[in-house]
């Protein structure tokens, strides 16, 4: 069981729950290659998916891992829904809860939005990414994902590349790798890298090529332009040129580093097409093991809900 009745953020997570997530994981990872991808662990629970902002694989995935678990689902999104009318958070999601709904995964636009709303009602929620804070699952799942290929995170050097700025996977990420003793490395343009980052432990390198020099693996984040209210680089052509991750770049190091990258991706700015398909990338393995990652978080918490 893990030690929180929410999975709001990492930085609440010990080591132990990450550790137990992953053993979780191990095991739903193997339900998943069967034929029947299905438990039946969860039948009596009932998950609503929230969803404020867009989603692809975030969604999907929630979605596909609740019934992977057996539970009933019911989907919001807030476009098309009454918050148009005015509806508050805490109302629309109480009125949720009252069609009995056990749990909830949000994903809201306002940092601090699952922590509020965790206030307010007694449901477990689960941070499907709060604006530019968390975006635990996430963190969790690309940790997974590095395990999976190198064996352990302790003394791995791992670089963030691009918009630390606006990005709760880079902060999720930091949280994780850290906790799990990994070296942590942020890159990009100084106006898009926040001017305390290092007092988190992690080092600062603005020279993409030198970070790239140094790590044993690069996490590529995406220009998150909806976030940026004025321009903090002259043109994309630019942000390519001098941060984007290339096949040139990687021919160029002394060794072959892993590529990920959470998604979606702006190919041609941030990566390279020849990069983001190569084998080097594991884009797509993450994105395999999401599933697995969220099952693991859905029925460690389901748990704690049993006994609270
Ligand atoms: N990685 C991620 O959060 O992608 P979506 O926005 O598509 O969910």
């Amino acid at each position: 069981m893990l030690s929180v009745k929410h999975l709001l953020g990492i930085k609440e997570l010990t080591v132990t729950d990450i550790e137990q997530i992953f053993k979780t994981a191990d095991n739903f990872k193997q339900v998943l290659q069967r034929q029947i991808k299905k438990v039946p662990t969860l039948r009596d629970t009932t998950v609503a998916n929230i969803f404020f902002e867009n989603s692809t694989r975030t969604r999907l995935s929630f979605e596909l891992a609740e019934k992977r678990l057996g539970a009933d689902v019911v989907n919001f999104s807030a476009s098309g829904s009454s918050v148009s009318k005015g509806e508050t958070l805490i109302d629309t999601v109480n009125n949720i809860l009252a069609m009995k709904v056990d749990m909830v995964v949000m994903r809201h636009s306002a940092s601090g939005a699952p922590w509020f709303l965790a206030q307010h009602i007694d449901a477990s929620i689960i941070n499907a990414g709060d604006g530019t804070n968390e975006h635990p699952t996430q963190a969790l799942l690309d940790a997974y994902s590095i395990r999976e290929k190198l064996g352990s995170l302790k003394g791995k050097r791992v670089t963030i590349i691009g918009d630390i700025m606006h990005s709760r996977v880079a902060l999720s990420n930091i949280f994780c790798l850290l906790k799990l003793g990994a070296e942590v490395t942020v890159s990009g343009p100084p106006t898009l890298i926040p001017k305390h980052v290092a007092s988190l432990g992690v080092k600062v390198e603005y020279n993409v090529k030198k970070a790239l020099e140094n790590c044993d693996v690069a996490n590529v984040l995406r220009i998150q332009l909806e976030r940026q209210h004025k321009p903090l680089f002259s043109t994309l052509r630019e942000y390519s040129l001098y941060y984007g991750v290339n096949r040139q770049m990687l021919d160029s190091l002394k060794k072959e580093i892993i590529i990920m990258h959470p998604g979606p991706i702006n190919r041609g700015v941030e990566l390279n097409s020849d990069v983001a398909d190569s084998k080097q990338s594991i884009i797509l393995d993450q994105v395999e093991n999401g599933v697995a990652i969220r099952m693991a978080v859905i029925y460690l918490l389901s748990g704690k809900r049993e006994v609270e």
